[in-house]
């Protein structure tokens, strides 16, 4: 359960909004009593996010947009703060996932602008009115793979290291100005996302789930928010090796969807 006393009147954005876990944030939040915005490209999906929303009897509102242009993201979070309140809670959700191998330049630097850059220009777009309020959240979803790199996957890893970085840092310029820095990295999530494969290897946490976990960890202002715990540890363990051990054992992991070009 997350806290409605939190969540209630509570302005809240959301890019990747219209499917998987960022739909089940937004869920949530309506739930509580926010009112939310959701930014992704698609705008079937992200219409259809918005009835449902809606439906809920909530205050919502969605925009069409790229998370990757810095300016379009900016007049999305304007364009949205002038119809929902200012910004209270923002949360860069929006991801892809591309194999990377064989590699190709161009698909990886796809990966790296919509995860990595993608986050990085939610922060540029709405950290300057929360630094100004003195209030506010930012929470960027990473992933498991930032910890260690998994095969076929050097693009998505790399992208999701760097949000756990990039985030490490602003949190130490951020937080003594009262604003909240929040990592969440999920292990496996039920989502399109996932392929069938993945599906099948194991159970898998539910959108919902993730979501009830992501909007807990920012109500209490943590830092960073890992799930589930025994993955986490598992990834941890395989960081901590000599890198020759680590290699033989991640080359004998099943690939993260060999063919996966999702999202
Ligand atoms: N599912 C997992 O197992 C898992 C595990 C760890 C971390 N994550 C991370 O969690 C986040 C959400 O993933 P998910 O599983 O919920 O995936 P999903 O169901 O595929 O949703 C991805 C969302 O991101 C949006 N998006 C993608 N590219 C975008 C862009 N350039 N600009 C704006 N929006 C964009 C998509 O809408 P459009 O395509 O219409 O733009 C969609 O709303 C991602 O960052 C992912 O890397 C997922």
């Amino acid at each position: 359960m997350i806290s409605k006393s939190f969540w209630h009147g509570k302005s809240v954005l959301v890019t990747g909004g219209s499917s998987g876990i960022g739909r089940a944030i937004g869920l949530a939040a309506v739930a509580s009593g926010s009112r939310v915005g959701i930014i992704a490209r698609k705008r079937p999906p992200l219409e259809a996010t918005l009835a449902d929303l809606r439906a809920r009897g909530a205050i919502a509102e969605a925009i069409a947009c790229d998370v990757a242009d810095a300016e379009g993201l900016r007049a999305a979070v304007t364009m949205l703060e002038e119809r929902l309140g200012s910004c209270d809670v923002a949360i860069a959700c929006a991801g892809i996932h591309r194999t990377s191998w064989p590699l190709d330049a161009a698909i990886a630097g796809e990966v790296i602008d919509v995860n990595a850059k993608g986050c990085i220009n939610l922060a540029a777009a709405v950290l300057p009115g929360m630094l100004a309020r003195r209030r506010g959240s930012l929470c960027g979803v990473a992933s498991i793979a930032a910890v260690v790199g998994l095969p076929g996957n050097a693009a998505y890893c790399a992208s999701k290291a760097a949000v756990v970085a990039f985030l490490e840092s602003l949190r130490l310029d951020c937080q003594p100005a009262g604003v909240d820095i929040t990592t969440a990295c999920p292990g496996v999530v039920d989502t399109p996302m996932v392929t069938d494969a993945e599906r099948a290897a194991g159970r898998l946490i539910t959108a919902a789930a993730a979501a009830t976990l992501i909007l807990r960890g920012i109500e209490r202002g943590r830092a960073e928010i890992w799930f589930p715990r025994r993955t986490a540890l598992a990834a941890r363990l395989a960081r901590s090796l000599p890198a020759t051990i680590r290699d033989w054992v991640l080359r004998r992991q099943p690939r993260m969807a060999e063919s996966s070009d999702r999202g």
